[in-house]
Formats: C-alpha cells, sequence, structure tokens
C-alpha cells in the first residue's frame, strides 16, 4: 500500500562561522511519506528551499557512518530515522522534528560536526592497525573463530561518532579516549594475531584519560546503531588489563575496582565511606591519608548537611540484611577461570546462517560450520 505524504516541521540548528551569527534554530515545513528517513527530508530542503542547509551524508543505508545526528535530543543517523518513528519521539506530540549537531565535537557548519578535531584523533590514539611479529605466512594467518567472533562486534562499528556525541565522561574530560577509540583497541586486543596486546592494555590503563575514565553511564550503548556497545568493550579491556595482566595502573583505576567488588563482597550493599580509603589500601594506608585529607572539605559538608552520619561512615547500615551474600561472590570467584560469552552473534550451528545483533543487511554474518555461535565461549586468555 502506497502511503501519501504527511507534512512534517523540521527544526534545524542552524550555525554558518562566516556569518559571526549565534547559531539559532530555523523551522522548515516538507511534506514526505513517514517511511522515508530524516536525511530524505533536510536533503529535499537543500534541494527545493534553502541550498545552503550544511548536512554531511553519503551512502543513505547506514554504512558509511558520515551523517551522524542528533535527533530529538538523542544521537542517531539520520539516514536510518524514519520521519513517523521521528515524530513519534517528539515533544507536544506534533510532528515537531529537532535535528542538531553532534556533541562533544566542534561544529563546523549547521549540522556538520568536526571529526577529524575529536573522534578521529582519538581513535589515532589507539594505534588502529594491528601489529604483527609473526613471520608472514606463504598463504593467509589462521586464526581460531572463536577469536574472530569476539572481536566480530568491534568490527561493526562504522565510525558515527553517535557514541561520542553522548559520552558523559567526555563531556567532564574532553581528553577522555572515549567510547568509539576503546571499542577500536578491542578489535586489537582482542585478535589473536596482534603481538601488542599488553602493550595496549597497559598504556591505555596508565592514561589518565584512558579505560579508567568512562563512568558506567550507558549512554554510548545507549547511542550505538550499529550494536556495537562501546562500554561492554571497555569493560573487557579492564578485565583483560586487571585481572589477566594484572597491570596495576599508576590512576589507581584497577584497584578502586577492586575495592569496589570487595566492598560489595563484604557489605552485601555498597558502603561508599569505605570504597574510597580501600581503592588506597585501607584507612591505615599512608597512600590513603592524602587523599582522605583531600577529600575532608566534602566530607565535613555531607556531615553538616545530615547526608551522612558518624556512625553510618564507620559502620554499614545495613550490613547484616545482606549477611551471606559474600558466599554466593566467593562461589562465583572460586572458579578456576572466566568465561565470557559473546551474545552480539547469534544463530545455528553447521552452516545456518547466523545473524548478527545490529541492524541492516550488511550485518548478517555466515554461520560457521561446526561452530554453534550462540554459545561461543572464550576461556579468557586463550588464543591470545
Ligand atoms: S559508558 Fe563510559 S564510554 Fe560509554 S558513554 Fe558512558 S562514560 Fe562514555
Ligand atoms: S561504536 Fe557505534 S556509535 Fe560509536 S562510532 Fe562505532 S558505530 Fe558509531
Ligand atoms: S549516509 Fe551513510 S550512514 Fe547515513
Amino acid at each position: 500500500m502506497i502511503k501519501s505524504p504527511l507534512q512534517y516541521t523540521l527544526r534545524l540548528r542552524r550555525f554558518n562561522p562566516e556569518s559571526g551569527e549565534m547559531p539559532y534554530w530555523q523551522d522548515f515545513k516538507v511534506e514526505l511519506e513517514g517511511h522515508r528517513s530524516v536525511l530524505d527530508a533536510i536533503l529535499k530542503l537543500r534541494d527545493e528551499v534553502d541550498g545552503s542547509i550544511g548536512i554531511r551524508c553519503s551512502c543513505r543505508q547506514a554504512i558509511c557512518g558520515s551523517c551522524g545526528v542528533r535527533i530529538n535530543d538523542k544521537p542517531g543517523l539520520a539516514c536510518h530515522t524514519h520521519l513517523e518513528r521521528a515524530a513519534q519521539a517528539a515533544r507536544e506530540g506534533s510532528r515537531v522534528i529537532q535535528v542538531e549537531p553532534m556533541g562533544n565535537m566542534p561544529v563546523m557548519k549547521d549540522l556538520i560536526v568536526d571529526m577529524d578535531a575529536v573522534h578521529w584523533k582519538k581513535v589515532h590514539r589507539v594505534t588502529p592497525w594491528l601489529i604483527n611479529r609473526q613471520p608472514t605466512p606463504e598463504r593467509e594467518h589462521i586464526v581460531p573463530r572463536q577469536s574472530m567472533i569476539d572481536v566480530t562486534q568491534t568490527m561493526a562499528c562504522i565510525q558515527c561518532g553517535a557514541c561520542v556525541s553522548d559520552c558523559l565522561s567526555m563531556e567532564v574530560d574532553p581528553e577522555f579516549i572515549g567510547p568509539a577509540a576503546l571499542a577500536k583497541a578491542y578489535r586489537f586486543v582482542g585478535d589473536p594475531r596482534d603481538a601488542w596486546h599488553y602493550e595496549r592494555l597497559k598504556d591505555l590503563s596508565e592514561d589518565p584519560h584512558g579505560l579508567y575514565d568512562c563512568s558506567h553511564c550507558w549512554m554510548c550503548i545507549d547511542a550505538c546503531p550499529k550494536g556495537v556497545a562501546p562500554m561492554s568493550q571497555i569493560m573487557r579491556l579492564r578485565r583483560l588489563a586487571g585481572s589477566d595482566h594484572h597491570i596495576e595502573d599508576h590512576n589507581n583505576g584497577h584497584r578502586h575496582e577492586h575495592a569496589f567488588t570487595e566492598n560489595i563482597r563484604r557489605n552485601g550493599l555498597l558502603h561508599e565511606a569505605d570504597v574510597l580509603p580501600d581503592s588506597y589500601g585501607g584507612k591505615l594506608n599512608p597512600r590513603a591519608v592524602p587523599v582522605l585529607l583531600y577529600s575532608l572539605p566534602v566530607i565535613l559538608r555531607a556531615l553538616a548537611r545530615r547526608k551522612i552520619t558518624f556512625g553510618n561512615a564507620l559502620l554499614h547500615p545495613h550490613r547484616r540484611r545482606f549477611k551471606g551474600l559474600h558466599r554466593l561472590f566467593d562461589s562465583i570467584q572460586r572458579r578456576e577461570s572466566r568465561y565470557e560469552l559473546n551474545l552480539y552473534v547469534s544463530g545455528y550451528d553447521s552452516g545456518e546462517p547466523a545473524e548478527v545483533a545490529g541492524s541492516g543487511p550488511a550485518m548478517v554474518a555466515t554461520g560457521a560450520s561446526g561452530l554453534d555461535t550462540t554459545h561461543a565461549p572464550r576461556r579468557q586468555g586463550e588464543d591470545r
């Protein structure tokens, strides 16, 4: 059934650095069928109404990653967002679709941001190529299937920058290496052909804007149109760095993580007053003293405003309620090795086509013969 065109209002964020004017919003009416994309509407406006509208695009099929924008306050691909979907999410039940440039990157013109200044600079920071020290084989390098499945998720990245746009840590610390670049780093740390696993992990752990700068806000997971889940890749890098390679970084990131989990194991529910000193070896450890002194004004303010009491700061108020939970922790930690399931690839055994969680026909992988891709656990540390 052919759907008739509907009228939508596109509210575009305009900015022309050459004009000397501040950025402003401009409304345009456009008539198009609801299944057409936001990019279609913008290109129609540019062709028929205002040739000066700035938007970057190429494939129009969610492959090249060049049309990243924010639509109704959420990052996404303009070519991969239907008008009717965008209108449903619009404010006031209207058909007003608000489009603005991605965040955390300087705006060059209208909806075009400077990807070189932020996104690509950070990708280059993680040495985004394979470093191989094995002799070149006569034919190809043979890689275990499980290892390739493990990195498939990061290989699906189209470098659109949507995750960078929404990263809360990067908003606070623009030097943070960021979700896209760290996901790229996992692509090589997870590849058995790469000879620099330890060096990469050490470098990213020691960088004060590296692995431990992520605040687990999940925004990059929601933002990614390809299901790369950058935060999950960052957590994998951390586990490899801290648990498998025992890298004790100068930022105290690994010790802080350890203190955090130990705190929950001990108390059942986080006892926040202990996390800071425990991250530095405990209240009585000389390394903890300067940090506690530095935090003293905040602690005193919290006490004065009754956000905490002396009793709660010293003893966990609900510890007894969760007595016994540490046994669960211990039983998990006693296991000899950790298994990780890559849930990105799903499908069936023996030649059945396996669908990769993501989107679009480009994301369909062929099921590896004899391999159940749904259950492809990899023992951490193997194939490395
Ligand atoms: S989870 Fe980490 S990397 Fe992802 S958006 Fe939040 S702070 Fe950034
Ligand atoms: S991880 Fe996802 S959101 Fe980030 S650049 Fe890659 S495809 Fe885009
Ligand atoms: S134009 Fe290529 S991803 Fe949108």
